[in-house]
């Protein structure tokens, strides 16, 4: 591995983030200021197989920052887990004169970066997901514009529910993780906010609750449900036929994925992206940058995929208090 990175690639992987392009912009933008070259790998891992590499100046990422998606592109690439493409992948990282990269991704991505940095190329993730469910970072690349699009949705969702006097089921993603459901749940005075770490599959429960709550005069009931419960239309028909209120389940689906980045998104991406470069820069390989208590700080890799991370306690407590479930 090289102690003085020279040539800085960048990519994004895994399902897109807004935010993204300001991540790149500041990979590009401090490796630039740092005297370093900066090249551009399309679509993830598949486009460095495919030698998809692009020169990037300063100009490249002029008027990104506010726009939603990733410039680069992103792919899955399945092939990249075997070794025989991860030590091409490095081969390929040399040919073009690449002796760091900066991965943009969720926990998958970091597999990959990690085994690019065993196979000689500095190598340093930014966590990009809206899913927020990569352990060693309280904030993710997107999370914060999708829950604020998912609200949005909410706010929209209600006025139609009232008006109807319905029961809206609201399926927001978040993979296995239900941290954009408790969020949104939370900011849009949810009813419900079922979650795959909470919720424990007792749909009666929930109809109980509905009919009480009809009893005393509630118009209508919000359920925001975590794409990890699923059954949103099921649910809906169960709901529907048990209480004889009309029930409408909504996915929300990849618009979360979309749209002008938040401030908060901008920002942070912009620290993550400039703080991979400068770690590239001091020398370091296989870490990840994170935001915690805070600051922004790195970690090795493989110590980061080993953490644990649940909801936030005292969200999931008062989410509790303030819904109907209690
Ligand atoms: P995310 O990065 O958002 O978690 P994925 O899990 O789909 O998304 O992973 C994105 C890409 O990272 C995969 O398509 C693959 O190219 C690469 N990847 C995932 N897991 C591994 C692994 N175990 N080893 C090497 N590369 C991996
Ligand atoms: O990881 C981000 C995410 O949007 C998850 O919330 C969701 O489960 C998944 O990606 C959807 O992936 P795809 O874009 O392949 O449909």
């Amino acid at each position: 591995m090289s102690d003085t990175v020279k040539t800085v690639g960048v990519l994004t992987s895994g399902g897109d983030a807004p935010g993204m392009n300001a991540a790149i912009r500041a990979v590009v933008r401090t490796a630039l200021a740092n005297g370093m070259q900066v090249k551009g790998i399309r679509r993830g891992f598949a486009g460095l197989l495919e030698e998809d590499i692009v020169d990037m100046d300063t100009l490249s990422v002029s008027d990104i920052i506010q726009l939603g998606g990733t410039i680069l592109y992103t792919a899955r690439c399945l092939e990249f887990k075997k070794a025989e493409y991860q030590k091409k992948g490095a081969d390929i990282c040399r040919k073009h004169g690449i002796d760091g990269i900066v991965v943009i991704g969720g926990d998958g991505s970091f597999q990959g970066a990690s085994r690019l940095s065993e196979n000689g190329i500095n190598t340093i993730g930014v966590p990009g997901t809206i899913d927020l469910d990569i352990a060693c970072t309280e904030y993710t690349v997107g999370f914060d514009t999708a829950v604020n699009t998912a609200m949005e949705a909410m706010d929209k969702l209600r006025d139609t529910s009232e008006s109807h006097e319905r029961c809206s089921i609201i399926e927001v993603m978040g993979r296995t993780a239900g941290h954009i459901a408790l969020w949104t749940g939370i900011a849009s005075g949810a009813e419900y906010i079922l979650t795959v770490e909470e919720y424990d599959g007792n749909i009666s429960k929930i109809i109980e609750k509905i009919q009480t709550r009809r009893k005393i005069g509630k118009k209508n009931h919000i359920i925001v449900n975590a794409e990890g419960v699923g059954n949103s239309n099921e649910m809906a028909k169960l709901i529907e036929l048990a209480t004889g209120i009309e029930t409408r389940a909504t996915i929300l689906g990849h618009i979360q994925r979309g749209g002008n980045p938040t401030c908060k998104d901008r920002v942070y991406a912009s620290a993550m992206g400039a703080k991979a470069v400068e770690l590239l820069r001091d020398g370091a390989s296989n870490r990840v940058v994170a935001y915690r208590d805070g600051e922004f700080v790195d970690y090795d890799i493989q110590e980061a995929l080993a953490m644990e991370k649940g909801l936030t306690p005292y969200l999931s407590h008062i989410s509790r208090k303030l819904t109907t479930i209690n």
